[in-house]
């Protein structure tokens, strides 16, 4: 099988809010992306920011807008405007919608692209793949949760590594991402088992050298 670059996405969930766009700073020199954790309170059990705050972050790299939310295809638009005000541009950034928040889900793919974004689509630990797998030509992005979604700092859930495996078997090519519990063990795990994008929050946020963390995943 072809060897894919591994690409590092910090999830700011861990960061400092209250100077946000110095910790975007500090990492994203040596990261790929930029994970932003968006959460309602609704379909996850915690909440974080909408649209009007991520258009305040300054993103020098792609980023993933990853929608913890009921009812996405309400907030797509106003997402997309936010990704250019934080990063310049749209057309190299995922928004990452649950499939278990999308009783249309491909409605809500082509909804997306239709805003001129990448279209990531997420699935819970407990959600099997067959669920997407009619749609996975259309993503650009597959994200894996290895958590429940809600909260950082969570245990790597090792059951979902057979459906990294199984992902990866199908889909040569697509990028798998991976999210909850990522550190410099479990980074190892999924990767072997086919995973090409870590999204990773305390274990780079929490260290004290963060530049060691990120290339401690690679
Ligand atoms: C969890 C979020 C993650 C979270 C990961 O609901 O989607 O992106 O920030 O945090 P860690 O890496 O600490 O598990
Ligand atoms: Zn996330």
């Amino acid at each position: 099988m072809e060897k894919q670059k591994i690409l590092i996405a910090p999830s700011i969930l861990s960061a400092d809010f209250g100077k946000i766009n110095e910790e975007i700073a500090a990492v994203e020199a040596h990261s790929d992306l930029v994970h932003i954790d968006v959460m309602d309170g609704h379909f996850v059990p915690n909440l974080t920011f909408g649209a009007p705050v991520v258009s305040k972050f300054k993103c020098g790299r792609p980023m993933d807008v990853h929608l913890m939310i009921e009812n996405p295809q309400d907030f797509f638009e106003d997402f997309a405007k936010a990704i250019m005000k934080a990063h310049g541009r749209k057309d190299d950034c995922y928004i990452t919608v649950h499939q278990e928040t999308c009783p249309h889900l491909h409605r809500v793919i082509e909804q997306i692209k239709a805003v001129g974004c990448l279209v990531g689509v997420a699935i819970n630990p407990a959600t099997p793949l067959f669920t997407i797998e009619p749609f996975l030509k259309d993503c650009d992005l597959v994200l894996l949760m290895t958590v429940n979604p809600g909260f950082g700092g969570q245990g790597f859930i090792d059951s979902v590594v057979p459906k990294i495996k199984e992902l990866r078997q199908r889909e040569p090519k697509l990028n798998i991402a991976v999210d909850g519990g990522i550190n410099e063990k479990t980074a190892k795990i999924a990767v072997e088992a086919g995973a090409n994008i870590l999204v990773a929050g305390s274990y780079i946020f929490g260290a004290e050298d963060r530049v060691k963390a990120i290339e401690s995943l690679r």
